[in-house]
């Protein structure tokens, strides 16, 4: 692969998990009473698909210095009750704002550090949630887990609520990297989540992420070797994102230099990428790995997977609610994302106040090129859009490009080659309006 080309297209991106892309959401199409209204539509219009609920769970006890989540660090469990007294409140107000009980598909709980918190505290949580609905067909429910605060207890209660599916946070075995992160976690600590997970009868997902400071392709070889040896489910390979903007992201404490970067970091994915192919998995949308018979191996086969905020999904249902400081929503046609403020958050949802600091409400225009960049995020190919002006925008920024061999184009056909797979954020970016009829620069990580 030619350094010339990361040259070239390695630059500031979004990693498009939703379409408008927040920075660039429209104040202006969204208020409180068009959320609710468009909730409502899209309520009565699917409610026999029920609904995804994502939970965030912000606390940690210590600062991983990669980690670009919303969090809060802290050592006091106290909190714990309060915040999820105020996720039960704001799951009321929309309960109250629904014309119809919802059922619910799918439930993730995500963080900061779910498992930071009792299990008691949790089975209130899940309880709380669940006692007011009712469950969809083969509901969903999935967590994250940080391999040293999820306890046995943790496994096997959640697994009682109904969770089936566990995210184990593994990033890299390597000392000195883990050293670097604020996060030595041996692999006995791992193996044995993984194992009682698995006695259990947990779908398992290890999280490994390539990019790290000091990482490269040979200390990164004994990460694939354990981790195809545990065998997970599915691995997730993230792309570092360094983002050491943003509030509350302790990403400035290692040197920018130790970051591999451009065609040296794609490498060290390609090596893995490589690695787990020839080990039996399947490759699946940007970065995932499956085991065959998999959920999402078989949702990718027969076109029904989708990314989602939570990353590649299986579930088809339009309203996706975000509880949680941060969290954010969507109805279909619009999104909402909560405060990222701890304190606000609880001061407005225990007042029974919707805690949203923006949303968006998406036009036809906005819809029809989320489904093109979906298309490509899952799967690497699209069509080209048939409204004329709009086609040959998007052309126009594709042309040099397709001269780079990132892509070609027959038919009005759009298939990402080989070459072009690390740059599959940039052929997004040309469908970009959003972004394109915006004056604003936004700070987003780099596309490689
Ligand atoms: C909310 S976090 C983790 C859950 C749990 N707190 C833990 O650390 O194990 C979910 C995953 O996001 C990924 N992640 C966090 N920060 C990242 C970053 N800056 N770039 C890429 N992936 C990141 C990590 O792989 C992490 O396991
Ligand atoms: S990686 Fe997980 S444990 Fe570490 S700071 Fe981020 S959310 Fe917390």
């Amino acid at each position: 692969m030619t350094s010339r080309l990361f040259t070239k297209y390695n630059r500031p991106g979004s990693r498009y998990t939703v379409y408008p892309t927040i920075p660039y959401w429209d104040p202006d199409s969204f208020s409180k009473e068009s959320w609710v209204q468009s909730l409502t539509h899209s309520l009565n219009e699917y409610s026999d698909e029920g609904i995804s609920l994502y939970i965030h769970l912000p606390f940690c006890d210590s600062l991983c210095t990669f980690c670009g989540c919303n969090k809060r660090i802290t050592l006091r469990h106290e909190q714990e009750m309060p915040y999820i007294r105020a996720v039960l409140k704001e799951w009321h107000s929309y309960l109250n704002i629904f014309p119809k009980t919802p059922s619910i598909k799918e439930i993730h709980l995500g963080g900061g550090t779910p498992t930071f918190f009792s299990m008691d505290n949790l089975k209130i949580l899940i309880e709380g949630i669940l006692e007011p609905v009712h469950l969809a067909e083969n509901p969903e429910f999935s967590f994250e887990a940080h391999p040293k605060s999820t306890s046995r207890t943790h496994l096997h209660g959640l697994y009682n609520l109904g969770f089936r599916r566990i995210s184990l946070g593994v990033q890299d075995y390597d000392k000195s990297i883990q050293l670097a992160l604020n996060r030595v976690q041996p692999l006995w600590l791992v193996k044995r989540v993984h194992d009682y997970a698995r006695e259990l009868g947990y779908t398992i997902n290890h999280d490994l992420i390539y990019g790290l400071p000091n990482q490269t392709i040979e200390r990164n070889r004994p990460t694939l070797e354990i981790t195809e040896s545990l065998k997970p489910d599915r691995i997730a390979f993230y792309s570092y994102a360094h983002v050491p903007w943003r509030k509350g992201v302790g990403q400035r404490a290692f040197d920018e230099l130790d970051l591999p970067k451009n065609a040296e970091k794609r490498a060290i994915f390609e090596a893995g990428r490589q690695f787990f192919k020839d080990h039996g998995y399947k490759e699946v949308g940007i970065d995932h790995f499956v085991l065959p018979g998999d959920e999402l191996a078989k949702a990718a086969e027969t076109g029904r997977m989708r990314r989602t905020l939570n990353g590649y999904s299986t579930t088809q249902n339009k309203i996706r609610l975000g509880l949680g400081m941060s969290s954010i929503s969507e109805s279909g046609d619009g999104f909402a994302q909560n405060t990222l403020d701890l304190e606000e958050y609880q001061q407005k949802a225990e007042t029974g106040e919707l805690p949203l600091i923006r949303g968006h409400i998406s036009t036809t225009k906005d819809q029809l090129l989320a489904r093109h960049i979906n298309e490509l995020m899952c799967y690497f190919e699209t069509d080209l859009p048939e409204e004329p002006i709009l086609k040959a925008d998007i052309l126009s920024d594709l042309k040099e490009m397709q001269e780079d061999e990132i892509l070609i184009i027959d038919h009005d056909r759009i298939t990402v080659t080989e070459t072009g797979r690390p740059f599959v954020r940039n052929v997004c970016m040309a469908f970009d309006q959003r972004m394109k009829e915006s004056s604003r620069e936004m700070m987003f990580s780099q596309t490689v």
